[in-house]
């Protein structure tokens, strides 16, 4: 066989820069578990839901005017007059829901598998602080269009932070009321600072991924079964199995995701509001001011607690608890596969209560939808306060020593 030449070009810049060996650590000799399933394409789906985000997010700031006397009109002038305005404002917002989306599946995939057990607590923790910080980020694209929705819907949200002190809330706004100045911070944070923060944690989080290998539809642990050269017998190398299978998962997901686009971009009023595609007017209250679907949950704890600052430490807390669950779970095993029936019960239930939440957040809150909201947002707790307990008790099966595949 012909022995291949060294490019030239390659030996000059790995003399300068460790190309060819990040190259191999994180794609060619990176050796990922064999059994990825469905659930592993939404990291990569969420990476490219990243970039197209700030694509389009940058020829839109091209056409954007962060002002409160110019913003809806420019939005509007990007949707009929820019060429090509309409399809990137529509990327842009189905773009923030199918962010959301992908991640809440990546997330809960780590639930089913146990992924952010030891030693993956970091990778878990970064992924926590990303997801804080889209919440913040979509919070804060939502106010730009400067519309109904956007008005009133960030009224009710910094009022909460009046609910802790009426300064902090006004510390926010940078006025008495939602205005001009808080429209240029949030355009500021939503394009600059968030962003910035965004990719840093992304890096992080792969970086810590990469340290410590990927935990696989089985919870084993690869790296305990290696060959004599040193590869785990379980694991094959990222490129270029995984860079073609991801490319799978890329093409489904852009076929659903230019579908919404193209055919139903407001998407029955889940992914843009019909109260947003009118002018903000301070002097006049929308009859029901909901957030998007991806914060609902939180909003019917939120609404299910009698005092409102009360409320407001509860949604704390909801998503605290999430950080701590790689304390809070004490299971022997990781994946679902091999956990008992309590775990798959507990799981189960705590799905539905956030899916539940989540519609009664869409909803008026009239007494009955209340009680049912503190049904379910008791159920979101317990499962998290109960489970030191439950995952100890929990009868598990034995675990495999090598991958399967289902
Ligand atoms: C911008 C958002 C995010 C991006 C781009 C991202 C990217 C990735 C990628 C590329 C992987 C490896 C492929 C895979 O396992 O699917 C991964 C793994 C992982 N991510 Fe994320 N992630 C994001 C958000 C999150 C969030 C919000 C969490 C949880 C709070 C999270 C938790 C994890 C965990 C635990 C793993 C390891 C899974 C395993 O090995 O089984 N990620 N992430």
């Amino acid at each position: 066989m012909m022995e291949k030449k060294p490019n030239a070009l390659l030996t000059w810049i790995d003399a300068r820069f460790p190309l060819s060996k990040m190259w191999k650590e994180h794609l060619s000799e990176y050796y990922a578990p064999k059994n990825f399933n469905f659930w592993y394409f939404f990291g990569s789906l969420a990476l490219l839901v990243l970039v197209i985000q700030i694509v389009t997010g940058i020829f839109l700031v091209m056409n954007y005017k962060p002002s409160a006397t110019e913003a809806f009109a420019s939005v509007e002038y990007i949707m009929r007059d820019v060429p090509w305005g309409n399809l990137i404002r529509y990327m842009h917002s189905t773009g923030a829901s199918a962010f959301f989306i992908v991640v809440y599946l990546h997330m809960f995939r780590g639930l089913m598998y146990g992924s952010y057990q030891k030693p993956r607590e970091l990778i878990w923790i970064f992924g926590m602080l990303i997801y804080v910080a889209l919440m913040a980020e979509a919070f804060m694209g939502y106010l730009l269009p400067w519309g109904q929705m956007s008005f009133w819907g960030a009224q009710v949200i910094i009022n909460l932070f009046g609910a802790i002190s009426e300064p902090l809330a006004e510390w926010i706004r940078g006025d008495f009321v939602i205005a001009d100045a808080t429209l240029n911070r949030f355009f500021s944070f939503h394009v600059i600072a968030v962003p910035l923060i965004l990719l840093g944690l992304v890096v992080a989080h792969i970086i810590a991924l990469h340290e410590v290998g990927s935990n696989n539809p089985d919870g084993i642990d690869i790296k305990a079964n290696k060959d004599e050269n040193g590869i785990p017998k379980d694991g094959i190398p990222f490129h270029p199995y995984y860079t073609v299978k991801d490319i799978v998962g890329v093409v489904v997901f852009l076929i659903f995701f230019f579908a919404v686009v193209f055919f139903k971009p407001e998407f029955w009023g889940w992914f843009l509001e019909k109260d947003n595609f009118i002018p903000a007017d301070p002097l006049k209250t929308p009859e029901h001011i909901v957030p998007l679907w991806y914060f609902t949950p939180f909003y019917a704890i939120l609404r299910a607690v009698p005092s409102q600052l009360g409320g407001v430490l509860m949604m704390g807390a909801a998503i605290i608890m999430l950080f701590l669950l790689p304390w809070l779970d004490r299971g022997k095993v990781r994946s679902i596969r091999y956990r008992g029936g309590i775990y798959k019960t507990m799981l189960t239930l705590f799905v539905i209560s956030f899916l539940a939440l989540g519609y009664l957040g869409t909803q008026p809150a009239t007494p009955i939808l209340t009680n049912f909201a503190r049904v379910f947002t008791i159920i979101y707790f317990v499962f998290f306060l109960a489970m030191p307990w439950y995952t100890r008790i929990d009868r598990t099966k034995p675990v495999p020593e090598r991958v399967t595949f289902k």
